[in-house]
């Protein structure tokens, strides 16, 4: 209620503007705005008593997809800008005749670029509307086809000097939907660090250029969450309003193991929205940083000595997707000449690792440990080391051996006692085990049975050993009996 005022003053002085014809100019404006605007508040004017050389067109019945806007005159031609959506169902009255005549009105020649007989205008009265005359377009308009853009035609009547001259503008919306070419799939680095501008670049058209073009967003969707990996950017492609760059931008680095395809829909919507989805696919490239992976490999080895073995090992390329060869070495001690590796040829197919007879004996060592060693064989920096330990058995293939070849002392004839020798007095089985246990006996050589006065002990001896001797029965050891005065006897 408080305002009732000023609304009054404000509509006594668009009336004043009303009354000026040449002035009065509906302001279409917002029906050509892209996109397009809010249609702005409007009382309906009264034409009432303004006679057909003033105005010789009326607004029809309101509706959105026209707009009747600004008039001017030439001389005996009133000039009526009229706007009028394209792509519009059934007839459209875009005009009321202020003419009451009984005399048919007539559409005259064609001025403009668009032709009559895409247009279909005709002037009939409508029975429903006072049976007034009006200006009905019978065809359906396509901007998008050039010449369908702009029409210009008179309208005269009996009796009446004055022509109307309708420049009839057919107005862009929004009606065909974009579309994504995305017809390749495209690469993308894994481990690239992210955010970043990927090279999958695809074209989005949309045959309503810029009011579409102008306004497209996107959405992305996937049942994978490669919605948190990827993203959309679209850029205007240069002088080309139908076109437009869309770029696949990578949010978070790939990882080729993880996932090495990614497919996943991008929408996108113009400004009505239309809209149009396409599978985009991103292949997932192996970059190199990963050391090879053992595909088989084992931790011990145990053998007989003094054998030729063979072990095969082999290992591929983490980095799965380049596949790269792989080759072997060893890491040892390098007084462990009978190891050795060796690569087959290829790099696909592993390598052997070979044992040439370890002499256990010899060495006294039965546990080994070396470390195998598979690199790529472009580039050693990405390796896999894996440590082995190898066993061999021992074989009972030593004899126990006499320390020195001869022992030689002097006794005293007939007297209890333990010999003493110039030498360590044993021997030694380098055999292991069970194999280096031995018995030690003593047997006559001269003279005959001469080894019973000894004794040798303990009988048994392992590995290195030394053994004591004495006398038992001294009373053979008699001097006088010529035989006795060198005694041999042999040790084993
Ligand atoms: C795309 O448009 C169609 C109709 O044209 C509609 O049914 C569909 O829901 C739209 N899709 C999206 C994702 O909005
Ligand atoms: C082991 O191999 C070497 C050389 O390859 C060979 O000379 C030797 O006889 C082989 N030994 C056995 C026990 O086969
Ligand atoms: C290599 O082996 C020899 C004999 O077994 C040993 O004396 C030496 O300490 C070893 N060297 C290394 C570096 O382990």
């Amino acid at each position: 209620m408080r305002n009732m005022g000023a609304d009054a003053r404000i509509s006594a002085i668009y009336l004043l503007f009303l009354a000026i014809p040449s002035i009065l100019a509906q302001d279409c404006s917002y029906f050509v705005a892209v996109p397009r605007e809010d249609k702005p508040e409007q009382d309906n004017p009264d034409f009432s008593g303004t006679p057909w050389s003033t105005r010789p067109l009326l607004p029809p019945p309101d509706r959105d997809d026209i707009c009747i806007g600004s008039m001017s005159q030439t001389g005996n031609t009133v000039i009526h800008n009229i706007y009028m959506d394209e792509s519009i169902e059934g007839d459209v009255i875009i005009a009321r005749l202020n003419y009451e005549g009984t005399g048919t009105p007539t559409i005259g020649t064609f001025l403009g670029q668009g032709p009559r007989d895409l247009l279909g205008p005709v002037i009939r009265r409508v029975p429903e509307l006072d049976n007034a005359w009006h200006l009905i377009i019978t065809e359906k308009q396509d901007y998008e086809t050039p010449i369908m853009r702009s029409y210009i035609f008179p309208i005269s009547v009996s009796g009446e000097a004055t022509s109307a001259r309708v420049q009839l503008t057919i107005v862009n919306i929004d009606d065909n939907p974009p579309f994504i070419q995305a017809l390749d799939a495209c690469f993308v680095n894994e481990l690239t660090e992210a955010p970043l501008l990927t090279d999958c670049v695809y074209d989005v058209t949309d045959a309503d250029g810029y009011i579409s073009t102008g306004f497209m967003t996107y959405s992305l969707s996937s049942d994978r969450g490669d919605e948190l990996l990827f993203d959309v950017d679209s850029r205007p492609a240069d002088n080309d309003e139908y076109r437009l760059r869309m770029t696949i931008m990578l949010l978070q680095p790939l990882n080729y193991e993880t996932n090495m395809i990614h497919i996943f829909s991008v929408t996108a919507f113009d400004s009505l929205p239309n809209n149009h989805t396409a599978s985009i696919s991103v292949r997932v490239q192996n970059v190199e940083s990963r050391p090879p992976r053992w595909q088989e490999i084992w931790a011990v080895q145990q053998f007989d000595e003094k054998t030729n073995q063979s072990f095969s090992v082999r290992a591929i390329d983490g980095d799965t997707g380049l596949d790269r060869p792989i080759a072997y070495r060893l890491e040892k001690n390098e007084t462990y000449t009978f190891f050795d590796i060796e690569t087959i040829e290829g790099g696909k197919d592993g390598a052997i690792f070979t044992v040439k007879g370890i002499d256990r004996d010899t060495l006294e060592q039965e546990v080994f440990q070396v470390s195998i060693i598979a690199y790529k064989a472009h580039n050693e920096a990405f390796f896999t080391e894996t440590n082995v330990v190898i066993i061999v058995n021992d074989v009972n293939d030593q004899r126990p051996k006499p320390l020195y070849k001869e022992y030689r002392t002097k006794i005293r004839e007939e007297t209890p006692l333990t010999i003493s020798f110039d030498n360590d007095f044993g021997f030694h089985d380098r055999d292991l085990g069970d194999n280096a246990r031995y018995e030690v006996k003593l047997k006559s050589v001269s003279p005959a049975g001469v080894a019973d006065a000894f004794y040798i002990a303990p009988g048994v001896g392992y590995q290195r050993q030394t053994f004591t001797m004495g006398t038992v029965v001294h009373s053979m050891l008699d001097y006088e009996v010529p035989e006795f005065q060198s005694i041999i006897v042999n040790v084993s």
